[in-house]
């Protein structure tokens, strides 16, 4: 499976601070945003990751990111030049994803919550028609929305409504198999001129192929959209990690956990972050973790 982050946009209800930075580049507490969804694609078992960004802030995640190579990863670049629509994403990553499957992520999501990582690489095992994943939300009107039967069936997927048939918010996180290029390619642009990522469900659920997962009301997945609800979310990271003494979406901890870098590696990944507790953490975690043995899978956090 390969992995798209879509990090278009120019986050103009963050503004001023998104006039110098790409809104997935801001911080959220002690990293920047995007490492959130890239980190739910690592624990996916991805390794393949296009991301998908404005003109203007492509020195800014090179800068960051890099190729990948350091974290384990292939990392490569594409520009949307105005934001078309999540479901742009399809036609200019065709050739990136060429004939596997593949996961989207929006680059302002965040995800955390018990058995995350199970729950995804079991999503991501023979995807036939697409996976969609829904969480309960007091507003549901701001979002796709998917609504299921007695059965757990989704029965109806639809965008902003302003009567919602539900509470099950569709997050920004989707998978998909190869045919989602196909489906991307032959859509129209909705009324507002954006390719609905909607629409391509809506695609998927007429076949009888669309599928949701439902993220309990245990898990967290928090918006990024405004001053308030980043800062929100900041809170939030800040607020466990200093709890628990753990770190969450720490890119390097999850390459180490999903056997992508060795303990060496991670340790020289945190020490050019070494005047920063976060480094010191990336150190630690190279430090506890136990020589890789080549015969057994790598076990994941
Ligand atoms: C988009 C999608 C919507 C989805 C949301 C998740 O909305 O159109 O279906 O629920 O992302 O973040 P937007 O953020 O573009 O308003």
């Amino acid at each position: 499976m390969k992995g798209i982050i879509l990090a278009g946009g120019h986050g103009t209800r963050l503004r001023p601070v998104t006039l110098g930075v790409s809104k997935q580049l801001l911080p959220v507490y002690d990293k920047p945003l995007i490492y959130h969804p890239l980190s739910v694609l690592m624990l996916t078992g991805i390794r393949e990751i296009l991301v998908i960004c404005a003109p203007d802030d492509l020195d800014g995640f090179r800068r960051l990111l890099g190729d990948g190579r350091e974290l384990g990863l292939t990392l490569d670049y594409a520009i949307q030049d105005r934001p078309r629509g999540l479901a742009d994403a399809f036609r200019i990553g065709a050739d990136h994803v060429g004939g596997d499957s593949v996961a989207l992520i929006l680059g302002d999501n965040i995800f955390h919550g018990p058995g995350f990582s199970e729950l995804l690489t079991t999503a991501a095992e023979d995807v036939d028609g697409c996976v969609l994943f829904g969480y309960p939300v007091h507003d549901p009107e701001r979002y796709g929305v998917g609504e299921v039967d007695e059965h757990g069936r989704l029965v109806s997927i639809e965008e902003k409504p302003a009567k919602p048939r539900s509470d099950r918010a569709i997050t920004g996180l989707y998978f998909y198999d190869n045919d989602v290029l196909d489906i991307a390619k032959n859509l129209a642009p909705s009324p507002r001129g954006e390719l609905e990522i909607t629409d391509v469900n809506r695609h998927y659920l007429a076949r009888g192929k669309a599928r949701l997962v439902d993220l309990g009301r245990g898990f967290a997945w928090l918006d990024t959209g405004t001053h308030d609800s980043l800062s929100a979310a900041g809170q939030y990271v800040q607020i466990l990690e200093h709890r628990q003494g753990v770190r969450i979406a720490c890119v390097e901890e999850v390459a180490l956990r999903m056997g992508f870098i060795g303990p060496e590696q991670c340790h020289r990944l945190g020490e050019r972050l070494a005047k920063s507790p976060y480094g010191q953490y990336v150190m630690d975690v190279a430090a506890r973790a136990p020589e890789p043995d080549p015969h057994t899978p790598a076990s994941r956090p």
